[in-house]
């Protein structure tokens, strides 16, 4: 009977771990989907990194964003995240690096955390979510903040770099709010592309 009673309490914290918890994420933002290593080290290059300048990763996932920053990009770096598996997870690592004096991962809704200290921001999320984030950039990231975005682009944002194989657009606030018509369609082919090989 005790062994029935666990049984139950076990199958609940899954269920709600492995069903609920990923639902509400997507909910919230975007669902889990890992970046790939190569395209992490890409959108981090294409930010162009000093030393200890602030990265945040939006939706950080395991950490590999945030922790590559902070190894091969000598980048302090911040992860926020809602789903608080994956911010055990990410501190974790984060630990075990030995990278506590540089990185910390944040459990938390990214729409109410103040970004101002960030000089870059990357994202990896849905087309929905960087709409609505766009005016939350622009109020709160001081000009010359790159913003990094993987697969989704930011619509009315100019780009200043495309990657079109690997989908990845990059922006510099104070620039990318001027319309650049070339640079758009940059994007636009980038996008074009992408739907007619579905
Ligand atoms: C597609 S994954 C990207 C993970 C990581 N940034 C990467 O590129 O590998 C999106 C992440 O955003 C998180 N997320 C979704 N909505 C969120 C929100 N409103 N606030 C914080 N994190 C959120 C999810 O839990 C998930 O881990």
């Amino acid at each position: 009977m005790i062994f029935a009673w666990e049984l139950f309490w076990i199958v609940v914290v899954l269920v709600v771990f492995f069903g609920i918890l990923p639902l509400a994420t997507d909910l919230f933002g975007a669902p889990w989907a890992p970046t790939s290593r190569g395209i992490v080290r890409e959108m981090l290059s294409m930010a162009d990194i000093k030393p200890d300048e602030v990265v945040y990763d939006l939706g950080s996932g395991d950490g590999r964003i945030i922790l590559t920053a902070a190894r091969k990009f000598h980048a302090k770096s911040v992860g926020i995240d809602i789903n608080p598996l994956w911010v055990f997870w990410a501190r974790l690592a984060v630990t075990v690096l030995g990278l506590r004096h540089r990185t910390r991962v944040v459990w938390g809704n990214f729409f109410v955390q103040d970004l101002s200290r960030a000089d870059v921001v990357t994202l990896y999320l849905v087309q929905a979510t960087n709409d609505k984030l766009k005016s939350k950039l622009e109020e709160e990231l001081r000009p010359g903040a790159r913003v990094v975005s993987h697969v989704f682009p930011f619509n009315g944002w100019s780009p200043l770099k495309v990657d079109a194989k690997s989908h990845v657009y990059m922006y510099k606030m104070g620039e990318s709010e001027n319309h650049n018509p070339a640079r758009e369609a940059q994007v636009d082919n980038d996008l074009n592309s992408r739907s007619s090989m579905k």
